[in-house]
């Protein structure tokens, strides 16, 4: 492992600064013996090959294997004694982080650790506890790479589709009203097979409801843009096709959707100018769908209500009479990044209200919650932002596990793709997960920060032509908050790649008869 180590190393030494020459250094002073086991000629430590850690703290424990060996036994028993649950479950909830690849985690937990003043590197996400653990394979149909439409028709119908797609399997063009019309072409998702079951069920984003994610849950669109009808091409409007903000109010499944909490107002209300209207919607047809989702409930004898902020779910949440169906719609566009939000529910908040509502059904519900801005956060190269929408996340299911008993309920934890954010190596034990390597320069003498981006918004090469030095950049060092100075390639326009996405299940067992295959 050592010398695998060590081979690493070498192999990276046109990228960073090593220093081979001590390589030597080390072999003069060392002979090995007759079992090839390493004997140091003297006394005092020798000179280090490469890299010296300068961790601010190591717990004492940590320093001794018995510690380990312990840990290791203890962890052993703990999932001997784990016995298989059998149960077939009454409800479900799935959870996405949109853009959430292996580095975020490690990222996130690293920060969230770092910023309740431990290490950071021992914390653990309230995911990462879950007892099982699986990766998948995320590719479109017709694209290496997927985008969220596609991933989000392949785990919530389970029929992978082309990239753009919502809710319709690969005998769709994207864009083609003509396939998007032709039912059996539709892929029915998870919420509805659910509703099929006498289940309630529920959606929950931090994005626009109308996005691609949470669109998985109840629309059928061969372009997953076609969010409200100012989108949509006037023929495919000729010919019937309809946004996705229409097909969530007025269409199967959603019309029967008990809560619907997410950010998107925009995309449901008319584009009227009148200066009473404090929100301006995108819609051109002049329909306002809030009134009409209003309507529908009024026809259906339903309690419901429409909030708009905190305060008014709130109100909401407290009240002995939670109304039979909810709606949320907390931003004209996506919801705020949590660190930058005012007046509007975090994702906990809301995953607990989802769950107070739904958790009156006999029959059992199902709930889809996604934490989306991860991934836009990402997209713009803002690894402060995308690491703490997803402790956020974490906290979400840490609620959510808290308010349901394994015995009927599984939680399964995911991503729907990757994207090019990186951890670099050398940083001691401890060091800013958002700053710059302690220990290291890159082979042109610089600092360079331990996340980076392979592509991206900001140019990392300054106009010398050279790399910038991020710590004499007052945007890096003062302002974190959202600072994305990263490590990036200078030209390259923001364009995001995806890799595989790990899922975690909290039990392993049937949610309906008509669970994903
Ligand atoms: C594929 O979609 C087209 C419409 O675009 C339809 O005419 C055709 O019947 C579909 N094929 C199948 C197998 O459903
Ligand atoms: C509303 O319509 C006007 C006129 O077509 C347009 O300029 C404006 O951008 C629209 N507003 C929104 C929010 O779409
Ligand atoms: C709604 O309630 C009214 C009055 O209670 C009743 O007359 C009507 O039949 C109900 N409609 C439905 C669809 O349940």
């Amino acid at each position: 492992m050592g010398s695998l180590i060590k081979a690493c190393a070498r192999a990276d030494a046109s990228v960073m600064a090593r220093v081979p020459s001590l390589l030597l250094v080390f072999v003069a002073f060392t002979h090995y013996d007759v079992a090839g086991e390493e004997v140091v000629s003297t006394p005092k430590p020798l000179k280090v090959l490469d890299t010296i850690m300068n961790p601010s703290y190591i717990p004492a424990e940590e320093k001794h294997g018995f510690y380990w060996k312990k840990s290791a036994i203890t962890t052993l028993k703990a999932k001997l004694r784990e016995s298989k649950n059998t149960n077939k479950a009454k409800n479900g909830i799935m959870f996405i982080g949109d853009g959430m690849s292996v580095a975020t985690i490690m990222a996130a937990r690293t920060f969230s650790g770092q910023l309740e003043r431990g290490l950071g590197e021992e914390s653990v996400l309230e995911f990462e506890r879950f007892p099982y653990t699986g990766l998948a394979r995320t590719y479109c149909i017709d694209a290496q790479v997927p985008d969220s439409a596609c991933t989000a028709t392949s785990y919530l119908t389970g029929v992978k589709t082309k990239y753009g797609v919502v809710g319709l399997d690969g005998n769709v063009t994207r864009g083609s009203c003509h396939s998007q019309l032709h039912k059996a072409n539709w892929a029915p998702s998870i919420g509805q097979w659910a509703l099929e079951q006498g289940l309630d069920v529920g959606l929950v984003t931090t994005t626009r409801v109308t996005h691609a994610s949470p669109a998985g849950m109840y629309a059928h669109s061969s372009e997953r843009n076609w969010e409200c009808d100012a989108d949509v091409p006037k023929e495919c409007l000729s010919l019937g096709c309809r946004d996705i903000a229409y097909q969530l109010v007025m269409n199967n499944p959603g019309r029967q959707f008990k809560v619907i909490m997410g950010g998107g107002r925009r995309e449901l209300l008319p584009n009227v100018s009148d200066p009473l209207v404090k929100t301006v919607g995108r819609r051109v047809d002049g329909v306002d769908l809030t009134e009409l989702w209003h309507v529908d409930k009024v026809e259906k004898n339903a309690t419901h209500q429409y909030v708009t902020d905190r305060n008014e779910l709130m109100k909401v949440f407290n009240s002995d009479d939670l109304p039979e169906y909810l709606l949320g719609l907390f931003k004209d566009d996506h919801m705020d990044y949590h660190l930058k939000a005012k007046d509007q529910p975090t994702l906990e908040e809301m995953v607990e209200v989802a769950i107070k509502m739904l958790s009156r059904s006999k029959r059992g519900y199902f709930l889809f919650v996604e934490g989306g801005r991860i991934d836009h956060a990402h997209h713009d190269s803002l690894a402060h932002l995308a690491l703490d929408e997803t402790v956020e996340y974490s906290k979400a299911v840490k609620k959510a596990k808290l308010l349901t008993n394994p015995d009927d309920t599984l939680i399964v934890v995911s991503s729907d793709h990757a994207h090019t954010m990186t951890v670099a190596g050398y940083p001691s034990r401890g060091n800013d997960i958002l700053g710059t390597v302690d220990t290291a320069l890159g082979d042109d003498r610089k600092p360079y920060t331990t996340i980076s981006y392979a592509n991206g918004k900001a140019a990392s090469i300054g106009a010398d032509g050279k790399r910038v030095d991020v710590t004499l950049s007052q945007q890096f060092m003062k302002s974190k908050f959202c600072y994305y100075n990263y490590l990036r390639e200078a030209g390259h326009r923001e364009f995001s790649f995806r890799i595989e996405a790990a899922i975690w299940g909290s039990k392993v067992e049937d949610l309906t008869d008509t669970t994903v295959k």
